[in-house]
């Protein structure tokens, strides 16, 4: 059997500094925003160049968080991608605004910059790129209909930590960035976990504030906030992962190119070949998925399937058709790439300790189909 992702293996190679860290926590007894804590967001910060970062306890919550300290609530639209995971959208509703959908670029499954524009009108206030699968946004483009507008941009960079386009990396490229660091994640936790990166220091210190219950310290409350602080034991694990994490990326870039080798052109009667994931020029897609393409998708994860290897369709249903989203109005065609692509997405097992000599069986698999 290959899984998608095997924690146990990165676990195995970590282990001593992992529990060294967690020996030191314990016996520190400081559980809550302690010096683990401080010490993550100021490498995170550090790594991406920007001024403050505040850890919470999800990717969620840093969306959430981060739409509020932007000053976005009641009665503004949103625009985002309706190709992407629920979180997004439900950031959105937590602040009581609407998400407007703009459809997304059929190869790299991001959302599409020029639909952004369409959808602007005089009550949108921000954008919510998503670096999907951890191939950067068009965020040249996204920010440039931004500021003609006045929008705020916040990065859904859940799957995207390490990424960059033209050398800057996701998340310092608009107003917030906001990062989950959920176990499976390229820098993933033990639990949950998120973090927001930003210049603003006012922000910051709001959301700073928002995590801990609105606190301005000793028991005064400035306003009425959430208990979403990241936990000290998150932090310390993820402080071992993080010195780790350019070579985690470099690792999943060596794993995607060698399936897009072995892939590229291949394939054969009746399924036929899987279209490959792109990148742009500039782009350095950090592959938390390998995701391929296929009119035959759902045959192809059955032949995986019988030969043992996982497979995930992410995202099978678009936000803008989900149950949970009717309320809005929006129907079947509205937004043809983001359909497509989840009629036609198939994940591939990916992560940095994934052999090659299984990424030959799976490809040989597909290539015989
Ligand atoms: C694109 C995207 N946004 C947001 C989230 C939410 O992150 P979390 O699970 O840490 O709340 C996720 C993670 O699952 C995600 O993939």
């Amino acid at each position: 059997m290959i899984p998608m992702v095997d924690l146990k293996k990165q676990f195995n190679d970590i282990r001593e500094e992992v529990m060294d860290a967690l020996k030191d926590i314990l016996e520190g007894t400081q559980f809550i925003l302690g010096p683990k804590v401080r010490e993550l967001e100021e490498k995170i910060a550090g790594y991406h160049g920007v001024k403050e970062a505040v850890g919470v306890a999800s990717g969620t919550d840093a969306l959430h968080l981060s739409l509020k300290v932007l000053g976005i609530g009641e009665g503004d639209e949103v625009i985002t991608t309706p190709f992407t995971f629920f979180a997004t959208v439900e950031a959105i509703l937590y602040v009581g605004a609407k998400p407007v959908f703009a459809d997304i670029e059929p190869d790299t499954f991001n959302l599409n910059a020029s639909e952004v524009e369409k959808k602007i009108t005089k009550k949108t206030k921000a954008v919510i790129p998503v670096h999907m699968f951890g191939h950067p946004a068009d965020m040249e483009k996204i920010r440039e209909a931004a500021s003609r507008h006045n929008l705020k941009v916040i990065e859904d960079c859940a799957q995207s930590f390490g990424a960059s386009i033209a050398g800057r990396k996701t998340g310092s490229l608009g107003d917030a960035g906001c990062f989950s660091f959920y176990p499976t994640k390229n820098l993933g936790a033990y639990g949950d976990g998120g973090m927001i990166i930003l210049n603003d220091k006012g922000a910051a210190e709001e959301a700073r504030s928002l995590r801990n219950h609105g606190s301005k310290g000793g028991y005064i409350h400035g306003s009425v906030g959430f208990n979403s602080r990241l936990d000290e034991i998150q932090a310390g694990i993820l402080l071992v992962k993080f010195k780790r994490i350019d070579d985690y990326n470099l690792k999943r870039r060596q794993k995607a190119a060698l399936y897009t080798k072995l892939l590229s052109g291949k394939g054969c009667e009746p399924l036929g070949k899987v279209t490959c994931p792109s990148e742009r020029p500039g782009a350095y897609h950090v592959y938390h998925q390998y995701t391929v393409t296929s009119p035959k998708r759902d045959e192809l994860q059955a032949v995986l399937k019988e030969n043992g290897i996982s497979s995930t369709v992410y995202y099978p249903v678009p936000m803008h058709l989900q149950e949970a989203l009717r309320g809005f109005g929006y129907k079947e065609g509205d937004f043809p790439a983001a359909e497509r692509a989840a009629r036609e997405v198939l994940s591939l097992p990916i992560y940095p300790e994934l052999e090659d000599f299984d990424i030959g069986r799976i490809a040989g698999i597909l290539n015989s189909v």
